[in-house]
């Protein structure tokens, strides 16, 4: 009779999920939990712990202290003097000074364990986000991480898991989210402007190929943790900046799932090619191996019949983009350069004023309010000042988040996804749940604002 039951309510836990939605093995029973709408006290202050002062790191923790209702109390640092540095800029710029946890691998976890400490912001190479957001949470801690958040499907599952677990809040920090063009082209979906969505492109297009052979105290990555990452992986290990905004813009994890994708990735040819210019042929840069295909290419379906390309590529001299397209059946956005057509005239482009005239009709809510001071603040055109201050709002008035530990699990999941495809000559690959079926009921995000 026990096991009748148990197996019904496997059944019942699998239907939720959805038939063909991968869930966790031994993780399909008990109650479902909207972690969509996870809702914590609110924090008169936000207090905040910055882990990883390195590139990122100063322009996040600048930014916070700067923010009503929010101080700096805690940073760490691998390297002291990096920490340090900050600290000393919190203290001339007449704020209170913060701790410091410095100069070991394991000492930030001293600022985790710090009882005055509510959220950690973790800025340090992509292997430690989960590790540390996952401490973070078990010490009693709101985590937001770097993007991508986690590089393997088992680090997505246990952020779901421990956020459920600890009821803290888990967020990546997907500051492309909030950009201006993003968040106009969210106002034109949510508005319907461009019909019923179906496709979708985004991409991370940006040379990188000096700071990764960069070192670390003449502008490249602490410990070339980037080219190191490179060498071990194919795949797309940075899918986040497109995705995450066509995401939105098509109700992902709340109202249609992600099903499954296949990927491909050029061979590699960009990183050897610079190595040999710049170090000789014979060099250890230039005949290293490097693993990751030059221009990475992946297709994802949704159950709802939807798809999405994502691509990558890091490695080559190219203009930077996102390419943030979303089509629909009444008009498609398209950026870099931003372009709208629309119908009765889809098939051509809106000229300058017509489309500048949308773009005062639609203006995002959050920007046309906060814009401006958004970029006088700088770092990415505004957007990472919008995220802050969204998050913190959010956190002051015990507000679900913008992006959910969902979001956060899949966007981040595609780290290990599109590897495993690209390495079985693009194979179709089932995308997990991560959602366990919630994504049928949870709410659409709104237009969102600060107050
Ligand atoms: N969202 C964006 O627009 C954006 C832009 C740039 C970088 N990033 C992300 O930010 C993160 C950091 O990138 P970066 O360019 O600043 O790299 P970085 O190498 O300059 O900085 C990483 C810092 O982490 C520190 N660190 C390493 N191990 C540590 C440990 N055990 N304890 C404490 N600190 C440790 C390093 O010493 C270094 O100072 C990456 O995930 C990167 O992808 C995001």
């Amino acid at each position: 009779m026990r096991m009748q039951l148990e197996r019904r309510s496997f059944l019942k836990g699998m239907a939720l999920a959805g038939i063909g939605g991968m869930i966790r093995p031994g993780f399909a029973q008990g109650a479902v939990d909207d972690l969509t709408e996870l809702r914590c006290e609110p924090l008169a202050k936000v207090r905040v712990g910055v882990i990883g002062v390195g590139m990122r790191g100063p322009g996040a923790l600048q930014k916070y202290a700067r923010l009503p209702g929010v101080e700096v109390v805690a940073v760490s640092d691998l390297i002291a003097r990096r920490a340090e540095r900050q600290r000393d800029w919190l203290k001339k710029k007449g704020y209170p000074e913060p701790k410091v946890y410095a100069g070991t691998e394991e000492a930030w976890k001293g600022l985790c364990d710090s009882s005055e400490v509510d959220l950690v912001h973790i800025t340090t190479p992509w292997k430690l986000h989960a590790p540390m957001s996952l401490y973070a949470m078990r010490a009693g801690k709101h985590a937001v991480s770097e993007v991508p958040s986690a590089v393997t499907e088992d680090e997505c599952w246990d952020l779901v898991e421990t956020c459920a677990k600890t009821r803290r809040h888990c967020m990546m920090l997907e500051n492309c989210c909030y950009g201006e063009n993003e968040l106009f082209a969210l106002s034109l979906c949510r508005n319907g402007v461009l019909g019923t969505l179906f496709h979708g492109e985004a991409a991370y297009l940006h040379d990188l190929r000096k700071m990764q052979f960069d070192e670390e105290d003449k502008g490249g990555y602490q410990g070339k943790w980037r080219l190191k990452f490179n060498q071990e992986h194919d795949g797309n290990p940075y899918p986040t900046h497109g995705l995450g905004p066509v995401c939105q813009y098509m109700d992902i994890n709340r109202g249609d799932r992600f099903d499954y994708l296949s990927s491909i990735s050029s061979g590699e040819f960009g990183l050897t090619d610079y190595a040999r210019t710049r170090f000789g042929k014979d060099s250890p840069e230039a005949t290293a191996k490097y693993a990751l295909g030059d221009m990475n290419t992946t297709v994802i379906r949704t159950v709802r019949g939807r798809t999405i390309m994502v691509q990558h590529d890091t490695s080559n001299a190219r203009p930077y983009s996102r390419i943030n397209l979303i089509q629909g059946t009444k008009g498609i956005l398209c950026d870099y350069p931003l372009r709208v057509a629309l119908e009765p005239n889809g098939h051509s482009w809106l000229k300058d004023d017509a489309l500048a005239a949308l773009k005062e009709k639609y203006t995002h809510p959050l920007w046309k309010k906060n814009g401006e001071a958004a970029k006088r603040s700088g770092g990415h055109g505004g957007m990472d000042y919008l995220l802050l201050l969204r998050l913190c709002y959010c956190l002051q008035k015990g507000l679900p988040l913008d992006i959910s530990v969902y979001d956060t699990a899949l966007w981040s999941s595609l780290v290990e996804l599109t590897e495993k495809s690209a390495r079985k000559r693009g194979a179709s690959i089932d995308v997990p749940d991560f959602t366990k079926g919630i994504w049928k009921t949870a709410k659409p995000l709104g237009l969102v604002d600060v107050g």
